[in-house]
This record gives C-alpha cells, structure tokens and sequence, in this order.
C-alpha cells in the first residue's frame, strides 16, 4: 500500500503522474466531480491547519466523496489517552483514506503502520510536509514551466521549517537545481540535512546571512515564518522573529520575473504592500494545493483499489533497526506512545526512523 509520510516516498516519475492529473483537473473541472463518489476521507488533525485541513475538505467534495474527521484533538478521544495507532485502527472502519497532522515527529509513520488504508502526512511537527511539497513544485511548474535548473533561496526558519525541508529533498532530484539557504545563525538548516543534500544529491547549495545578498540571482524567493509554536526558549525566538521582512525595496534587486512563494501562513516577513507585485505567487500558491490534493487523494486510492493489503502494511522495504537505541527528540512520537524503536542506516550511522535523530 502506498502512503505519503515524505515527499521521497513518491518516485520522480509518480510526482510527475500527480502534478499532470493536477493540472488535467485544472483544465477539465466537470470530467472529475465524481471520480471519488463513495469514498471517505478522514481528516485528523491534532494541530491547528487552514490551508492543508480545508483544502483536503473541499478537494475531496469537489471529487463527489465526503469528509470525516477533527480539527482539534480535544474533540476527539485521544484526549483520553488513545493512542495513533488504536486512532487509526478505528478510522479504517469509517473512511477509505487518512489525512492526518500532529504535533509529534513520526506519529503519520505509527499510523501509516496499522491504517491498512492510505495514510498522508499534512505536517508532523517541524519534520514534513509533503503535499505542501507537492503543492509548491506544481506552483513552480505552472509558474515556471520547469522543475530543473532553477536558483532557489530558502528564507527565513530553516531549522524548523518542514515545509523547507521537504521541498529541499524533492528538489534536489531534478537537475541543475541550486539553493541559497538564506537564515540567522539560530535558525540554520539542521546539518544533518546538510550533509545529506552534500553527499546524497547534485544539489548545489550556500549559506547567506543577509536577504539582500541572494535577491538578483534568485528565480523563486521561498519566504517561510519563524514558528513561535517550535520555541522552547521565548527569548530566542523574540531575538529573531523579525530577521527578514521583505518588503518592496528587496523587491527592487529581483528579477522580473523572479517568483515569491510562502506556505503561508505568515506574520511579518512579508510587508502587505508586497502582495500587489505580480510576482507575489503564495496565494496562487495555495489555490494549487487543492488542485495537486485532489490529484493525490484520486491516486492513493486508485493505486490502493489495484492492491489493496488485508492487513497491516509490512513495515519498510529499507534496512531498518529494531534495537536498543533510544531517540533522544522529546517531540519524537517514540517518546511519548509504545511504538517500536526503529532506525534507519543513514551513511555512516542511524537515524530514527519517526523524526530523523540521532540516537543517543
Ligand atoms: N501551509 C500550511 O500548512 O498551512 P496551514 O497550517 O494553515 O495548514
């Protein structure tokens, strides 16, 4: 059974079959209003969401199917202690396909585990995203009409940022791709992610301190927010809230037609009088998302209906670990719910297989 916990779950040539569907969809509304008639989505989501929640919602009933689920984990009996993996072993009673956010690193893994339906991450804590990925690379494409040989800048919260470092991974499969990773020192892409885009991938990539040094080489500008939520120091994050603000002055250094991007939401990294430029994308950007969700949703189920498992999915097809290491990410799902330790080879050494640590 196919699931969607990371953007590499999907091959190249899957996105590719994903971003077209979207795009035929895009161009062919009426031919889709009941390719999904009979089917249940259910939306899990153990954190706050807009965007991904509502998109999920309206792409699955403009796809003829229809909507279970929470928008707030209180609601739910997970606020009597049940766990993701009884949560899920529910759902698949009720729904044909699962949407889930949660605040713990992993839990759409846990849940991908004992579903026996589809599982799709919309977002487990600062670790992925990868149908905003998917929502940004068909903005990309659509915008830009390629997915290689592009100049990208990440700005802004790299070391929390799911949303960047699930387009980070998905970009650098394509040709000729280059990043310009643009933070303050605190807020850096984690160098575990560093070096896996160094030794695993051609994608090029530097560090810059300073907006205004990236902006003339850039064809896409992906502005991200400092995640308060991410905080466990109040003081740090007062110190670089407001690192890059850009506004129409930066604007003046960019191409013509280079192109803004931000998963949104955002606070002040943006000024307002930024969204008039016709090069300010993110709000082009979100209407994708249901265009690219409906597309992903029509797929995993397709795909599942051709080889639908009676039980459980088999773990990994990657060698993993089940042993004596302990994650030592306090926002790690292995930290708080009874799921087995499992670390994946990564390099010279493991990784846990829920939120990428290092174990102690
Ligand atoms: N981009 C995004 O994930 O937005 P929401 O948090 O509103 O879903």
């Amino acid at each position: 059974m196919k699931h969607l916990i990371e953007p590499t779950d999907l091959t190249v040539a899957e996105i590719e079959e994903i971003l077209s569907l979207a795009e035929d969809i895009i161009a062919h509304r009426d031919r889709y209003r009941e390719a999904c008639k009979g089917k249940k989505l259910a939306t899990l989501f153990y954190e706050p969401s807009t965007r991904t929640r509502l998109s999920f919602t309206s792409a699955m009933l403009e796809l003829g199917g229809t909507v279970i689920g929470f928008s707030d984990a209180a609601s739910s009996s997970v606020s009597k202690g049940e766990t993701v993996a009884d949560t899920v072993r529910v759902i698949r009673c009720f729904a044909d396909i699962i949407a889930m956010r949660h605040f713990k690193e992993g839990a759409p893994l846990v849940a991908s585990q004992y579903a026996g339906i589809p599982v799709i991450n919309a977002g487990d804590g600062s670790h992925a995203h990868p149908t905003q990925t998917l929502t940004d690379l068909l903005t990309i494409r659509r915008e830009k009409g390629r997915l290689d040989h592009l100049t990208v800048g990440f700005c802004g919260d790299l070391k929390f940022g799911r949303t960047v470092h699930s387009l980070l991974r998905a970009l650098s499969r394509y040709e000729g791709v280059r990043a310009v990773l643009i933070s303050p020192e605190e807020l850096r892409l984690p160098d575990y992610m560093q070096q896996e885009l160094a030794e695993g991938s051609a994608l090029e990539f530097r560090e810059v301190r300073r907006l205004e040094e990236a902006m003339p080489e850039l064809d896409i500008l992906y502005m991200t927010r400092v995640q308060r939520e991410r905080f466990v120091d109040r003081e740090e994050y007062e110190r670089v809230k407001d690192s890059f603000v850009l506004d129409p002055e930066k604007m003046r250094a960019a191409r013509k037609d280079m192109i803004v991007l931000h998963p949104l939401p955002r606070v002040n990294e943006i000024a307002r009088a930024v969204d008039n430029d016709p090069r300010a994308a993110y709000f082009r950007q979100v209407e994708n998302g249901k265009f690219v969700r409906m597309a992903l949703i029509y797929t995993l189920l397709k795909w599942a209906g051709e080889n639908r498992p009676l039980e459980c999915t088999p773990l990994f097809s990657e060698p993993y670990s089940v042993n004596e290491m302990r994650c030592p990410n306090p926002r790690c799902i292995s930290a708080t719910e009874d799921v087995d330790r499992l670390f994946r080879r990564a390099g010279e050494g493991w990784r846990c297989a829920y939120c990428e640590s290092r174990p102690e």
